[in-house]
């Protein structure tokens, strides 16, 4: 009996300690360094953070989780206000000039301590600002920096930094990878998940401040009252994090829900129906962010049903939602199948004359690239063109096209590439970045216990969090800062994980879509390689448009003897992609179909450079599987073994993908993959036959 109990005590002790990812960054462990932690000990021995509102109750409950967990013991943080405490936290301080505060807006934050002797203090001109300090003091303590001597004004570049749920009413996600979507919605709005709660904490963490819960392919259904309640549980909850909901709206609503014979936009009935809608949502949620919207895009509805513009779509709900201060985010993401046009010149060839027909609370969402969420595209040629629009970066932290739930790729450097590319439109170091005034990310989010699938997807929902906070963070910054809070501090183990991090994305690409190739996947569930499919209804939807293989050679010409898309970005921009001889490897069969012997930058001919590229991705994953594994002594076992799983699968994908693309190009360059490279494990119509209907986020 006795041996029993031990053994269970055991056993809940083990479940206790497990690691199964649920914490995210926000782990508060005892901190190991025993002086480190008397030193934090002592200077944030007492706290004064006066105030009971929900924000303040939110921030003082996280700072004595955190401060609890980091110490080991229990530390309590009253509501009073207390001059003499070590640590101070209040709007307004008097040790912080006027125009110093006004120039931290609505949600920056100042954390100074100038000797030991004085206290520490965070001040802000909200409380939300309060709350993002807090969480950045957290911050410093996890990764164990130096809290004497500070004097950190942060203060976020883009005003709106927004995650996009694709999350269904059954809770299916589209092109979700984690499980089904968190949102219960048969549940709400009486049972609060506290999923619900550790979602907002993550989110107000990394500055997050908006959310549209659901999915831009959008059902009218969310817009009806019992659903609205719904939505109100939740923006009730987010509200005290400083994150405001979105919506998605369905432009065919007026027809589907109100029993309207059309959804014109310049129909005053229509127009009507949407301001009561709005009138109707303000009541319920009076805070709400506004709507967004994926209109004449893939099958949706939208005003070009009725032979009108996108601003006229647009600025019926702009105007709807405009007496309550609200946004619409009208989506880009535009092409059609009646269009001959390259898929790539679309959305810039709509959306330029609309430039300055927007009202000013529309905001149009482009995706980083002008095709769609590619493992590698240059940046949109629409970045910088639209200077009387506001514009928000759409990414895709979900990795639809960049391995789904079992690739370890970090994003970061793929965000940065394309925030940090010189669109020239205002001259020399226009950045991407520079043109923006807002950031979306597609959340990768789901029921999974570790919220993302894949572990280190977490780390693509921090970094998303973090560039829209500050675009100009490094990506080893913001990994470092993501391992020291998930894993642990240890230099070895820190320098192995950026490394292997950082060096993921263009691993995958090499062994997916090297050289520019792209949209070269399977049909439908996107999952694997499908290069060989042809036969699809819309010409733009098959991967033989793309890569153009032909007798002669590979790649899209886009240059002027080609699509021209070249011509859609200024000139400066344009000039280095429009010679093969000055055209960056990495975008080379983008931008131009170049014969199987042409004579790369390495030496090889492009046929060998593909084999080479190929191999050296499936090579390289087995370099992080080895990485991984040497650092297997300072992980816990559970995620260990979960992350050693996927590096398996990822393996074995990114030689299913190099084998079934090298054999299908080779069909069609007939030349031979070098003997010095493992030969492609199966045949070509092997690959073919491979089917997976049951394949998640479809
Ligand atoms: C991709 C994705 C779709 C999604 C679309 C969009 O094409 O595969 O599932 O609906 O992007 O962004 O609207």
């Amino acid at each position: 009996m006795k041996v029993n109990l031990l053994a269970l005590l055991l056993l809940l002790f083990s479940f206790a300690q497990a690691e199964d990812g649920y914490r995210l960054w926000l782990r508060y462990d005892e901190l190991k360094n025993k002086s480190l932690r008397n030193s934090y000990e002592s200077r944030l021995a007492s706290i004064s953070l006066p105030g009971n509102s929900p924000t303040l109750q939110v921030a003082r409950k996280e700072l004595q989780m955190a401060l609890s967990g980091l110490f080991g013991k229990t530390v309590r943080i009253p509501e009073s206000r207390n001059l003499q405490a070590v640590l101070q936290i209040e709007k307004s301080s008097a040790r912080v000039s006027e125009r110093e505060l006004a120039s931290l807006g609505e949600e920056g934050f100042l954390i100074r301590s100038s000797s030991s002797k004085t206290p520490l203090l965070i001040t802000a001109n909200s409380e939300v600002g309060l709350l993002y300090g807090v969480f950045y003091l957290i911050r410093l303590l996890q990764t164990e920096q130096s809290i004497e001597k500070l004097n950190i004004k942060e203060v976020p570049r883009l005003a709106l930094r927004m995650l996009n749920h694709w999350d269904n009413l059954d809770r299916t996600v589209e092109r979700g990878y984690a499980g089904f979507s968190i949102w219960n919605w048969h549940t709400l709005p009486t049972y609060i998940d506290q999923r619900y709660i550790d979602y907002a904490r993550a989110n107000a963490s990394i500055g997050i401040n908006a959310v549209s819960l659901t999915n831009v392919n959008a059902n009218a259904t969310i817009l009806t009252q019992p659903y609205l309640q719904k939505v109100k549980a939740l923006s009730d909850l987010f509200r005290a994090y400083g994150i405001k909901v979105y919506l998605t709206a369905r432009f065919s609503a007026p027809v589907e829900i109100g029993k309207l014979k059309t959804a014109d936009p310049l129909d005053p009935v229509v127009q009507q129906w949407w301001k009561d809608k709005a009138r109707e949502i303000y009541g319920i949620i009076p805070d709400f962010g506004g709507f967004l919207v994926k209109a004449n895009s893939e099958g949706q509805p939208g005003p070009q049903d009725y032979k009108r513009t996108h601003a006229d779509g647009a600025n019926m709900l702009a105007d709807a939602v405009a007496p309550y201060k609200g946004n619409v985010i009208w989506r880009a993401f535009v092409y059609s199948a009646e269009v001959p046009d390259d898929r790539h010149k679309q959305a810039y060839s709509e959306f330029l004359p609309l430039d300055g027909k927007f009202r000013s609370n529309v905001f149009v969402q482009v995706k980083n690239g002008a095709i769609d969420f590619m493992p590698r595209e240059p940046f949109h040629p629409l970045f910088g063109a639209l200077p009387k629009t506001p514009v928000m970066m759409e990414f895709q932290i979900t990795q639809e096209y960049l391995g789904q739930g079992t690739h370890l790729v970090y994003l970061a450097p793929l965000f940065k590439e394309c925030l940090e590319s010189d669109t020239y439109q205002k001259g020399k170091g226009t950045t991407v970045a520079s043109t923006l005034s807002g950031m979306a990310g597609v959340s990768n989010i789901g029921t999974d216990i570790n919220w993302t699938g894949h572990l280190f997807g977490q780390a693509n929902w921090y970094a998303l969090g973090r560039l829209a906070w500050n675009h100009e963070l490094s990506s080893e910054g913001i990994a470092k800062e993501w391992i020291c809070m998930s894993f642990s501090t240890d230099p070895s183990l820190v320098a192995d994980l950026t490394q292997m991090m950082l060096a993921s994305r263009e691993i995958l690409v090499n062994y997916m879509n090297p050289i520019g190739l792209h949209h070269i996947m399977a049909t439908g569930h996107h999952y694997g390689p499908g290069p060989w499919v042809a036969n699809l209804n819309r010409p733009e939807w098959n991967p033989t448009y793309y890569h153009r293989a032909d007798s002669i050679g590979i790649g899209f010409n886009r240059t002027a003897t080609g699509s021209d898309a070249l011509s859609q970005y200024h000139p400066d921009a344009a000039k280095k992609w429009s010679d093969p001889a000055t055209c960056p490897d990495k975008d080379l069969l983008w931008f131009h179909h170049l014969p199987w012997n042409y004579n790369m930058k390495s030496g090889r001919t492009l046929w060998n450079e593909l084999c080479y590229r190929y191999n050296l991705g499936v090579d390289s994953v087995s370099w992080m599987q080895m990485v991984w594994n040497r650092q297997q002594p300072k992980l816990d076992e559970q995620r260990f073994e979960q992350v050693k799983m996927l590096l398996n699968i990822q393996h074995q994908e990114a030689k299913w993908w190099r084998d079934a693309c090298l054999l299908y190009f080779q069909n069609i360059s007939r030349l031979p993959i070098p003997t010095s490279y493992e030969q492609p494990a199966k045949s070509l119509d092997y690959y073919k036959s491979l089917r997976f209907p049951y394949a998640p986020g479809h």
